[in-house]
């Protein structure tokens, strides 16, 4: 039985934790308002369209040999919009030599409003050479930009590779991309492994996504697939890739033609790019892929897409992907599996029957990693070389006749992980750790 004197204790102390309870749940969703409010408004600073190109970005429809695709935004009152082109000097009377072209325009009407979206294939370019260009109208135009086109057949180049951008993309997304761009500024080219925003058919998160970028865009040439949060339901409740996804990306037509624009291959100084889309058709694409595959003049080729054929995360898998499409991996040996999906990382090879025996000898190395911050607990695998979680990155690869030199980067700028892949003649790549010795990440213990 309680006494007074008790029951006062017992009240002080009950009156104590409540007040400390309240107090806490006032501060957590003052800052929690806070964060939202500050999330708001970098949301609302995006600009809306106006007369003035914004959204400018490269990417390739044709050869990247001769060929430049190039799209941008602006307000509708642009009916008519152009792309100067000219090859760079550094006498800025190059301009002087400019052609024009005008751009295919559509109209898209998102939350933000109605947008005109421009597009340009430059064509007929010159092999390994700078050009400059700019995008507009009338008297409103871009700065020049440059950009430099392929060599005919196989040159030494480094091209970067991002997993998951997906949320907070001008907060803290746009680090990565910046560290990325600081660490690898002569980089032919950004493969995005799928889900570039959250959702899909938000205009205000493809705004951060491009000012994120900002002129990176316009002078580094982006492949990107779709990943799950690319797809939206219409009206109809079937789920469709973004409406932006091709007003945005200029995409080759190569691929399976009911999935136009986000299966395609792009073949650059001697390595072919293959892109699928891991949301639909599965089987289509494992059809079209063996015949893309078996006629590959390349000596090297990686494939990217988003759902990985072997998860990183916890509790995930694809078993469909990986019974369809790693058979096919196999049968051409393809080089490497460049993926997203899972927000975290991890790497693993030598896996013909689905196990990895930790030898020299590599099979396809399949690639997980995250670029944006959400980040999902790492779930320990026998697939798995190296593993970690919690952390930024992006993938640097330098690829020459003999050699693919990959190093993953955090977006503080530290090496997070490396290795080589060793082009053998009439047998298995050879696969050589590069492992830094000041490792900040768990690795997966060798049984
Ligand atoms: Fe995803």
């Amino acid at each position: 039985m309680l006494t007074k004197k008790s029951r006062g204790k017992r009240f002080n102390s009950l009156g104590y934790i409540m007040i400390v309870t309240l107090c806490f749940f006032t501060l957590n969703s003052v800052f929690k308002g806070n964060s939202s409010e500050k999330n708001r408004k970098e949301a609302a600073s995006n600009p809306q369209p106006s007369v003035i190109p914004d959204r400018i970005i490269l990417t390739w429809e044709g050869d990247p040999i001769n060929s430049q695709a190039i799209s941008w935004r602006t307000d509708p009152s642009v009916t008519k919009a152009f792309a100067e082109i000219s090859p760079a000097n550094s006498s800025p009377d190059f301009v002087e030599k400019a052609k024009s072209l005008h751009a295919d325009t559509v109209l898209v009407v998102t939350e933000s409003g109605p947008a005109h979206h421009h597009s340009v294939n430059f064509t007929q370019l010159s092999p390994n050479s700078l050009y400059a260009y700019r995008v507009g109208s009338g008297d409103i135009w871009s700065e020049w930009f440059h950009f430099r086109t392929a060599s005919k057949g196989p040159d030494p180049f480094t091209f970067i590779y991002f997993g998951d951008a997906q949320n907070n993309l001008l907060s803290l997304w746009s680090r990565t991309i910046r560290a990325a761009y600081s660490t690898a500024p002569s980089a032919r080219f950004i493969v995005h492994a799928g889900d570039l925003v959250n959702q899909a058919n938000n205009d205000q998160e493809w705004g951060e996504w491009f000012r994120a970028g900002g002129w990176i865009h316009a002078m580094m040439p982006s492949i990107p697939v779709p990943g799950n949060h690319e797809y939206a339901r219409n009206k109809e409740n079937n789920r469709r890739v973004s409406k932006l996804w091709k007003p945005h990306f200029r995409l080759p037509v190569n691929g399976v033609t009911s999935l136009k624009e986000t299966v395609y291959f792009i073949d650059y100084q001697g390595v072919r790019i293959i892109a699928l889309n891991s949301n639909e058709k599965p089987l289509e694409q494992k059809i079209w892929l063996e015949k893309v595959l078996k006629n590959n003049p390349n000596r090297w080729t990686f494939v990217t897409f988003h759902h990985p054929i072997y998860s990183s995360a916890k509790g995930r898998d694809n078993p469909e992907l990986r019974k369809l499409w790693k058979p096919v991996f196999d049968k051409y040996r393809v080089d490497m599996v460049l993926q997203g999906h899972d927000h975290s990382y991890a790497r693993g090879r030598n896996l013909p029957l689905g196990i990895n025996t930790h030898n020299e000898q590599s099979g396809t190395v399949y690639v997980v990693s995250v670029s944006g911050p959400k980040m999902y607990e790492i779930g320990s695998r026998d697939w798995m070389d190296r593993a970690g979680e919690n952390t930024q990155l992006f993938q640097k690869l330098s690829v020459t006749y003999n050699k693919v030199e990959y190093q993953a980067i955090t977006a503080t700028g530290q090496l997070y992980d490396a290795f080589e892949i060793i082009k053998q003649e009439n047998s298995p790549n050879r696969l050589v750790e590069k492992i830094p010795a000041e490792h900040t990440f768990s690795s997966h213990k060798k049984k």
